[in-house]
């Protein structure tokens, strides 16, 4: 934001009248808002151009003063658009819109404040900019999803290890882990949606605590601003900030998804795995070591996840305590708020660009995938001849220990060890060290198996699909 230029003279305030003296600038300074709230504008000047014509549906107004306000509050935007240097007496964005306002049109600006307060005004502009923030972050975390289902197809016959611990535990696709990370990021968009909808609820009209003494069709307004409900109590509508909790605890996980995510891309790019390569446009150099090629954007989607978390834990800190109503306290919602998506909108390209034009090494991932993975499918497989689990994976557990001692892969061993450690194996007991053995057995629902994965795949494509953003409820946060 540019820096204010003095006032001259008297600045514009919408209070004021009852004090003998001006603020003190101490007061002034942190009081100021402008520098966090400039953003809201587009939706303030939005909600105001409802107001006045609710003014004159409820004949507060005449048709004529109306269409002027709506005229004047055209050209504020205008100017707002085209860049406007604020003032030093502009206290926010309600303020600094209110002086553009009477300079458009001169006295009529002064009725339009007719039966609202800014505590009604603030709450309404700020859920209009997080349902359209909501929309936003969704429309970029489909574009990952989109990502990980045309990675996760180019590695559908390509298998890799599974970690638990992080220990190599069982033969994947590739796909499967891909899609691993997929999942969590449609549970983050319900999340969002969710979020959109608790802001979805229109205070306007609830004036500064008791409601409006003008009777303006709330109705009416909460259809032209695209809201989903009228609050049910003035009380309440300007104190609550619930929606803001709901959008940063959304966020805050999307967050822990992405470091997660970033994590596993971190670890496998490094030379002790080698599965992926990060292309030179995600990848960074060192001012010292001319070999390095760093996953910056991975480590700081890595890192910034406690941002999030930063903002959600401040705004809980804020409310808690607070007396019913509007406080000024809650001015700071918007920093927690407006920190939040910021962080994300750069996050989430940087993720899905990073993701998109990596290049996945299949030979080192396929190579990782050692005999003794296979040590489970060889204790079913003897599970299926009617021995007990138990004794089968002792009976492998032996196989595991002979082949470990002798330094080699359990595949090595001869078919007389099999036998000693279990009767029951039979020559296509080896069949079960093969890694796609292993996944092939494995199609039930939600399981590694090919076909299972196949169905996984759609099922991903599905969601993505236009049909499906209405069962999600996103057609609300959609029309802002
Ligand atoms: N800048 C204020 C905020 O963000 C606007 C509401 C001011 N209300 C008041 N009663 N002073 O919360």
């Amino acid at each position: 934001m540019i820096d204010p230029q003095p006032t001259e003279g008297k600045s514009h305030k919408l209070w004021g009248g009852r004090f003998a003296g001006g603020p003190a600038p101490e007061l002034d300074a942190v009081n100021r808002s402008l520098d966090v709230d400039f953003r809201l504008w587009p939706f303030d000047v939005q909600l105001s151009k409802a107001w006045a014509v609710a003014l004159w549906n409820a004949g507060v107004l005449t048709l004529e003063e109306s269409g002027e306000l709506e005229r004047g509050l055209d050209e504020v935007a205008h100017r707002l658009a085209g860049g406007i240097t604020p003032e030093a007496g502009d206290e926010d964005v309600h303020t600094l819109i209110d002086r553009l306002l009477h300079n458009a049109v001169g006295g009529v600006a002064s009725r339009l404040h007719t039966g609202r307060s800014r505590n009604d005004q603030v709450a309404t502009a700020t859920r209009l900019w997080t349902m359209n923030a909501c929309a936003r972050l969704d429309a970029m975390i489909r574009e990952l999803q989109q990502v990980m289902i045309t990675q996760a197809e180019s590695l559908e016959r390509d298998v890799m290890p599974a970690y638990t611990h992080l220990q190599r535990a069982q033969p994947v696709s590739g796909a499967h882990w891909m899609l691993s990370h997929f999942w969590p990021l449609e549970r983050d968009r319900t999340r969002l949606a969710a979020a959109s909808k608790a802001a979805a609820v229109l205070p306007l009209g609830s004036g500064a605590i008791a409601g409006s003494a003008f009777p303006v069709s709330r109705v009416f307004l909460k259809e032209a601003l695209g809201f989903r409900a009228v609050s049910p109590n003035s009380i309440d509508a300007v104190g609550d900030r619930d929606f803001i909790a709901e959008t940063l605890f959304a966020l805050s996980m999307l967050g822990a998804h992405l470091s997660r995510l970033a994590e596993d891309l971190i670890l496998f790019g490094s030379s002790e795995f080698g599965f992926v390569r990060y292309s030179d446009a995600f990848s960074t150099g060192s001012s010292m070591m001319p070999q390095k090629r760093n996953p910056d954007a991975l480590e700081l989607a890595r890192g910034s996840g406690a941002r999030m978390l930063g903002d959600l834990v401040a705004l809980l800190g804020t409310i808690k305590g607070l007396p019913s109503g509007y406080n000024k306290d809650l001015q700071e919602d918007k920093r927690s708020l407006f920190d939040a998506v910021d962080g994300m909108t750069l996050l989430l390209p940087a993720v899905a660009g990073s993701l998109g034009t990596l290049s996945f090494n299949r030979e080192r991932m396929k190579a990782a995938v050692t005999s003794s993975m296979m040590a489970t499918d060889l204790a079913d497989y003897l599970v299926r001849k009617r021995v007990t689990f138990r004794e089968a994976h002792g009976a492998v557990g032996q196989l595991v220990q002979e082949a470990e001692g002798k330094g080699i892969e359990m595949t090595k061993l001869p078919f007389a060890s099999f036998k000693a450690a279990c009767p029951a194996f039979e020559e296509d007991a080896m069949q079960e060290l093969l890694p796609y053995t292993s996944l092939s057995h494995r199609d039930v629902e939600g399981g590694t198996g090919p076909t299972s994965v196949r169905r996984q795949i759609e099922a991903a494509k599905t969601l993505l699909t236009p049909e499906a953003e209405i069962t999600r409820g996103n057609e609300i946060s959609r029309r802002s």
